[in-house]
């Protein structure tokens, strides 16, 4: 039972799961970390306290609580050493960078993501969904995998909208090489002893090889910029063109290649996730997609939609949020305690390990009524008194996702261009398993049938 107190008694101890001696929770989470969080946080409240071998590990399960290590005291905290693995893939990037550097970078990148800049991006956005449409149109694939499909997708926008670069031919290679790394991230991470990616065993010999492919894209695309001398209002060359105010240097090639790698993926993979458990969800609730449908006809009458259709779409943001709800793709995040600090009244020591699991969060029956429904109609009329944190499928605080509105406006535009045009129905007897690595992906795709003629 979780029971947030207004004001929390100082020098509470956190309780968990007993786990095996030696290695606590390991096994279990590393067989099911998604029903190990989940079971940890009904049974032991606001903040749980897991053992994985000898790492301390504090589940904050309450709004108030996730609210003081992400917002609140956010300077006490740094991004955890899980995201090591991360860290040797993308390199030192918006994402996982710390302090004045990771400070400055934002700054240098935040101007890509204001608002005026992402309504530009709209018409960019709908022509490459179209494009999806009438390459599906001319193949007529029986089947098909959604969440390749979404990952092409969004991979192109990303390069169209903040690269200006045509990546449609690089897709499925860089789609490939990035499933090899983030598999061995992932694994990189879960290991008991961290073979250093320098030791050249089958596995690292992998990524090595899946890195380069990677690291060759995006700096193809500088290569050429620099070729064409031309200046894209573009992230790209916001980056490129960016100087230290104190030494008057540019970026080195290595830093921009970590921004650059760090965006591309943080800005397509997260999202084709979602879009892909949407689709599946859409495909569970044939009230749902109908009710997306009239709303789609009704607005845009067979039409792209525009950035001034948005808000007379309320129904299809509330569909994205609740498919956010139910399977956010930053499914976990986590920090370490530079400083000992307190949360809730529960010791949370210098050099623990604190985690926020959205996934957790979200579907806690004492912060959501039917909690496991697929309900989009929730957000129509958010209750009043739900602690704002309660929902953080774009985290919270400086570190917050610095392309949600990018995101969310991405999939607004997607969605019912996809609805009013074809139906996709779940292949019959398919399961989707989950794979909560560094994003919450789904496990083998989502296969699903494509009809032309919608209902
Ligand atoms: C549905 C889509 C997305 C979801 C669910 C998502 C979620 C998140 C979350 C939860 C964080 C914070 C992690 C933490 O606090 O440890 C984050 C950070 C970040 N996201 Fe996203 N994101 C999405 C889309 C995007 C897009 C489209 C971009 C860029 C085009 C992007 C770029 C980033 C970057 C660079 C960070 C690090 C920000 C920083 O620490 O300053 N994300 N994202």
């Amino acid at each position: 039972m979780v029971t947030t107190a207004l004001v929390a008694p100082a020098g509470r101890k956190a309780t968990g799961p007993k786990g095996l001696p030696l290695i606590g929770s390991l096994l279990d989470a590393w067989a099911d970390p998604l029903t190990l969080m989940t079971r940890s946080a009904r049974e032991h409240g606001d903040v749980a306290k897991l053992r994985f071998a000898w790492l301390d590990y504090h589940l904050l399960n309450a709004p108030a609580a996730a609210h003081r290590v992400l917002v609140e005291n956010a300077k006490a905290y740094h991004k955890s050493p899980n995201y090591q693995g991360l860290k040797i893939m993308l390199g030192q990037g918006l994402l996982t960078s710390e302090g004045d550097f990771w400070r400055k970078q934002r700054r240098l990148a935040q101007p890509a993501f204001h608002r005026d800049k992402i309504a530009g991006f709209v018409s960019t956005m709908a022509a490459c969904t179209t494009d999806m449409l009438d390459r599906w149109d001319r193949e007529r694939p029986a089947t098909l995998d959604v969440h390749a499909e979404m990952m092409r997708l969004t991979f192109r926008i990303v390069g169209k909208t903040l690269l200006s670069a045509d990546l449609e031919a690089d897709a499925k290679q860089f789609g490939q090489a990035l499933d090899v790394a983030i598999k061995w991230a992932n694994q990189y991470v879960e290991s008991i002893v961290r073979i250093p990616p320098s030791i050249p065993t089958p596995k690292n010999v992998r990524f090595r090889r899946a890195q380069r492919v990677i690291e060759s894209v995006v700096m193809r695309v500088v290569e050429e910029r620099r070729r064409s001398g031309k200046d894209e209002p573009d992230l790209l060359s916001m980056l490129m063109g960016a100087t230290d105010e104190a030494t008057g240097d540019g970026m080195s090639d290595k830093q921009l290649k970590d921004e650059l790698l760090t965006l591309t993926l943080a800005g397509h993979e997260t999202t084709a996730n979602a879009l892909s458990f949407t689709f599946y969800l859409l495909s569970r609730h044939p009230e749902v997609l109908r009710r997306l449908r009239v709303e789609a006809r009704t607005v845009l009458a067979g039409r792209d939609p525009a950035l001034e259709d948005l808000p007379r779409m309320p129904y299809t943001k509330a569909v994205i949020e609740e498919a956010l709800r139910l399977y956010p793709p930053a499914w976990v995040f986590e920090r370490i305690a530079l400083e000992d600090d307190e949360v809730l009244g529960y010791t949370i020591p210098k050099g623990a390990i604190v985690a926020v699991s959205p996934w957790v969060m979200h579907r806690s029956p004492e912060l959501w009524p039917n909690p496991e429904g697929f309900d989009p109609a929730r957000f129509l009329e958010p209750d009043p008194n739900r602690h704002k944190l309660a929902y953080l499928p774009f985290g919270a605080g400086p570190r917050t996702c610095i392309g949600n509105v990018f995101a969310l406006t991405e999939m607004q535009i997607i969605l019912p261009i996809i609805v009013q045009r074809v139906a996709l129905e779940l292949v019959p007897g398919t399961e989707i398993a989950l794979d909560p690595s560094i994003t919450l992906r789904p496990k083998t795709g989502v296969p699903m049938t494509l009809r032309a003629d919608v209902p």
